[in-house]
């Protein structure tokens, strides 16, 4: 069967009106250029699509199929022509989204990947810690935000979408470095250099030594989690940060990963926004894309 498109478009508006001459009209046509088009198109599928009873024209059993199959095709090329527009609403679009300090080790990652499925896209990124975050959130600065998991009782739709394991890490020389199932309590000799307050990785160590009822030295406090990989590789205590931090550092073998029982702190990331914000074209592709392709 070689159907064009044409035919079709003259088909939908003959059976439509069981009228040629009708027909001509409305498709600004000359009435036999209507009748070869339908000619063309039954010898195309080798039925008749209409007869004629006196002067009035009807669809043949083969003609009611192909007008049911023509609606379908229509109603499909509606749908195309709005997802094409939503995907030039898209490209069009600029984004401005916020990330935890932490999740920006893979966020540039995701931006990267979604502005290759959405040409065009632009971007303005914020880095910075929970509390800020939380913030940026409150004065509705910000499209979408990724962070730790939200307090309950703010205005917030909170989407999980990844794993965030914490961990301890150490220098690889630290006399624990090569412990296997060490015990919390172990932890309690030693110093820990740790992330400012207002840090999502900072509030989840608090909460979890204090459900486990150890006591941590805490020494120095470093507001990125560069500094504070910098600081555990010099020797200047452990450190507990997310994996997502470490992927060089465990590669090249300047810090390890203490085995300890019950670590690691298990966290997740969620994608933030204000409850019943109306986000941009742009703003719901990443929140989807975030959601829907990240593993
Ligand atoms: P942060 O991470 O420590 O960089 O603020 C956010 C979080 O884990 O909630």
């Amino acid at each position: 069967m070689n159907i064009t498109f044409r035919q079709l478009t003259v088909f939908e508006a003959v059976a439509n009106c069981l009228s040629f001459t009708q027909a001509a009209q409305t498709l600004h046509l000359s009435q036999p250029a209507v009748s070869m088009q339908i000619k063309q198109l039954e010898e195309n599928v080798g039925l008749p699509l209409f007869e004629k009873l006196g002067r009035q024209s009807y669809l043949t059993e083969a003609g009611r199929e192909m007008h049911h199959y023509c609606r379908s095709i229509a109603g499909q090329l509606d749908e195309l022509e709005e997802v094409l527009e939503h995907i030039k609403g898209i490209q069009r679009g600029r984004l401005d989204i916020s990330v935890a300090s932490t999740a920006n080790y893979f966020a540039t990652r995701l931006l990267a990947a979604f502005s290759r499925k959405y040409e065009g896209t632009t971007f303005s990124l914020d880095v910075t810690n929970r509390e800020t975050l939380l913030r940026q959130l409150e004065l509705n600065e910000k499209d979408l935000v990724i962070m730790g998991k939200p307090p309950e009782e703010r205005d917030l739709e909170a989407t999980v979408f990844m794993d965030n394991p914490l961990v301890v890490i150490a220098a690889p020389g630290h006399p624990l470095a090569k412990e296997k199932n060490l015990k919390l309590e172990a932890l309690q000799e030693e110093t820990f250099v740790v992330r400012e307050s207002g840090s999502g990785t900072r509030i989840a160590m608090q909460r979890f030594f204090a459900e486990h009822d150890v006591q941590l030295s805490t020494g120095m406090e470093m507001t990125s989690n560069e500094a504070i990989k910098q600081a555990v590789e010099a020797d200047l205590g452990l450190g507990i940060v997310s994996i997502h931090t470490l992927e060089l550092e465990l590669e090249a073998g300047r810090l390890v990963v203490l085995d300890i029982k019950e670590f690691p702190i298990l966290r997740h990331w969620y994608v933030v926004q204000r409850q019943g914000k109306r986000l941009s074209p742009v703003a719901q592709a990443f929140k989807d894309f975030v959601i829907n392709e990240v593993i």
